[in-house]
């Protein structure tokens, strides 16, 4: 399993060689780029970005190899600081991710066991203040009140939150990597990294949730991957055919306008 996982994420030679002929510094590449952008190459672009959505419940429908290569190729054209690419990637199809899922289900169901695990690095903050506890809350009462899951029902909670580790039944379920050793500026670059992810799949009439539910299991994960020493978990993310029938993925979170974040200052 390991080295298919690390074989898959592994690019392609052919990516993106325009680039790498223009390490000369020509400038070629640059007039390319600057003639290529019209405006349908905004729209499609800003429809990717503004498409993704985090998508819960996946068709059984595959996904080829060659296309999560594709992503991959596409999103390692992430920025890092002094180009260290802090990512690595392990892609988890077929049997080596439904054994793993059993596991992390297993794990999850035993509170006994469940305990055991905690995670390696807080995602969320310890003390929750306004204005980001009444948005943590909005998006989870819409979730559970689209599932019909009422404030009180601990096990239809339970229960969904168990489809993380399912990845959602995506066929494609992909943990991600960082080299421990590095600081929080490397994990700047692993968000748009995973961003990027997001929206080349996207491009490809894919879709995706990224989980950050699966870090307390890093120690099931790390013998399940058999991680290197170094590697720890970032998250998770599902990827594949949205089911268009599953209610919830009608959830549509709400999003701050530009007045109430950014200020301009002439
Ligand atoms: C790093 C990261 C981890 C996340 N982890 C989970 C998760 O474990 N399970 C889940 O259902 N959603 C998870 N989400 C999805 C967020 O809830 C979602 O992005 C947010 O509510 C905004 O909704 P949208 O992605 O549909 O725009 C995660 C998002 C990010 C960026």
């Amino acid at each position: 399993m390991t080295s298919d996982a690390q074989g898959s994420c592994e690019l392609p030679d052919t990516a993106a060689p325009a680039r790498e002929a223009d390490t000369a510094g020509t400038g070629a590449d640059l007039d390319r780029r600057a003639g290529a952008i019209t405006d349908a190459t905004t729209a499609a672009v800003d429809a990717a970005i503004t498409s993704r959505r985090s998508v819960r419940a996946f068709l059984p429908t595959p996904v080829p190899r060659a296309t999560v290569e594709q992503i991959l190729a596409v999103a390692a054209r992430a920025p890092s600081g002094t180009n260290t690419q802090p990512w690595r990637v392990h892609v988890l199809t077929g049997a080596s991710r439904g054994s793993l899922s059993a596991k992390l289900c297993a794990a999850f169901d035993d509170p006994a066991a469940a305990a055991e695990h905690t995670p390696e690095y807080a995602y969320y903050p310890e003390r929750w203040t306004s204005p980001f506890i009444e948005r943590r809350r909005k998006v989870g009462w819409d979730l559970y009140g689209l599932l019909g899951i009422g404030r009180a029902d601990k096990a239809g909670m339970h229960a969904q939150h168990r489809r993380n580790y399912r990845f959602f039944d995506a066929p494609v379920g992909l943990i991600f990597t960082i080299d421990r050793l590095l600081e929080r500026g490397s994990w700047l670059d692993y968000g748009m990294f995973l961003q990027s992810v997001m929206i080349a799949a996207r491009a490809r009439g894919l879709d995706t949730c990224p989980q950050v539910a699966f870090i307390p299991f890093h120690r099931l994960i790390a013998e399940h991957l058999r991680l290197a020493p170094e590697e720890m978990v970032v998250c998770g993310m599902s990827l594949g055919h949205a089911d268009p029938n599953a209610v919830e993925n009608r959830l549509h979170t709400e999003r701050v306008p530009p007045a109430g974040f950014a200020r301009f200052h002439d």
